[in-house]
């Protein structure tokens, strides 16, 4: 085994990390919408973790299997293997330890993540259907938006199977926690590295809940500054789904975000402690079902909920003004799947 040593965090949600990592394991790694805007940088840095021995990599695109042996040229330790076509996806799923997932239409500019429902609804319930049958014990990530709804509906197509274990399912929020990093950084002048403020709620516009009065190190901000700061995390993604103009949303931050949240995944999977991400998960905290909170995760998953802690006024107004969209957000992915 080569050991690369690397700091262990206690801090809620790690910040951003290295993505060659401290041990050899048997671990397979689907990548499903692996040809995408999202799914190309995410399964390259994907390549570069000593955590994967098998990277598997599934788009509806033909080009799929090209893609593959283009990463497979890297010269790290995993397998890498392209699947395409509907009648590859089991094939590309069987074995998978953890299958991350960002297939799917992205938003063009005057678009909400809410009007990717009907195109993208279908295709979630589909490879859930898929992981259910030859994968039901893989940890999942999804990248697909509407996250708020496409969690739900993953989690409703497991439970009809009889497969459900909530512990394992996971709605990917980790860019909003990049971007709180970043944005906090910047406006501190501190090494965004090192900046970590934990994000709560859901993944979309008011949904989008940061908690930057339990930011590590601790920052201060007017009251007029901590809105614009806390409007800009809520919005990044329409900032940059408006600067590129019509040729999608946010690919190579979130390939980054992604990867983070699959180390992380693995990681715990390892029997590394201490691992703490958060992600959209189903639990009641906020009674809406479905809710992000930071996370302790091993090697089952979720090993245990460090719920919200304690919120100032403006950030309890900011859950309060989440709830009601996000109850609407999680009925109807539900309904879908009814
Ligand atoms: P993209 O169009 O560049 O790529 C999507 C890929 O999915 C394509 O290669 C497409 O062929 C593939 N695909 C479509 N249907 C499929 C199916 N049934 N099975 C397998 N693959 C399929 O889009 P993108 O920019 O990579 O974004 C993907 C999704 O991620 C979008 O829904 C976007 O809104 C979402 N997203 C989420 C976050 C987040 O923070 N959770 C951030 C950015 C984007
Ligand atoms: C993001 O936050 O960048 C993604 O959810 C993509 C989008 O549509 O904004």
């Amino acid at each position: 085994f080569s050991r690369i040593v690397r700091p262990t965090s206690t801090l809620a949600c790690q910040g951003a990390r290295n993505f060659s990592s401290s041990k050899q394991n048997n671990t397979k790694v689907t990548v499903v919408g692996a040809a995408g805007g999202i799914g190309q940088p995410l399964s390259m840095l994907l390549k570069q973790s000593d955590l994967i021995t098998e990277l598997s990599l599934y788009d509806i695109v033909k080009h799929t299997p090209g893609v593959a042996a283009d990463i497979s040229h890297m010269n790290f330790p995993a397998k890498v293997k392209g699947f395409t076509g509907a009648e590859q996806l089991r094939d590309s799923l069987k074995g998978s330890q953890v299958v991350i997932i960002p297939a799917g239409l992205p938003r063009k500019p005057g678009m909400s993540r809410d009007d990717l429902f009907s195109a993208n609804a279908s295709i979630v319930r589909d490879v859930a259907a898929a992981v259910a049958d030859v994968a039901p014990k893989a940890l999942v990530g999804i990248i697909t938006n509407p996250v708020n709804s496409c969690v739900p509906i993953f989690c409703e197509v497991m439970k009809k199977a009889g497969k459900l274990d909530p512990n394992r399912i996971f709605g990917v929020s980790t860019l909003d926690l990049v971007r709180a990093s970043a944005f906090i950084g910047e406006a501190k002048g501190l090494n965004p590295k090192d900046v970590n403020c934990p994000v709560i709620g859901g993944h979309s516009g008011v949904s989008i809940v940061p908690l930057i009065s339990q930011c590590k190190p601790a920052v201060q901000f007017s009251k007029d500054e901590l809105t614009k700061m806390t409007v800009r995390i809520q919005d990044a993604g329409t900032e940059v789904v408006k600067a590129k103009a019509g040729a999608g949303s946010a690919t190579l931050s979130m390939g980054f975000a992604g990867a983070r949240f699959a180390i992380s995944l693995l990681r715990a999977l390892n029997g590394e402690s201490n691992v703490i991400e958060c992600a959209y998960v189903l639990n009641d905290v906020a009674g809406t079902k479905y809710f992000a909170t930071p996370l302790l995760l091993g090697k089952n998953g979720i090993e245990k909920n460090l719920g919200i802690g304690k919120l100032s006024d403006f950030e309890q107004e900011l859950v309060n003004k989440a709830i009601p969209e996000l109850k609407d957000n999680v009925a109807k992915g539900e309904q879908f799947v009814k």
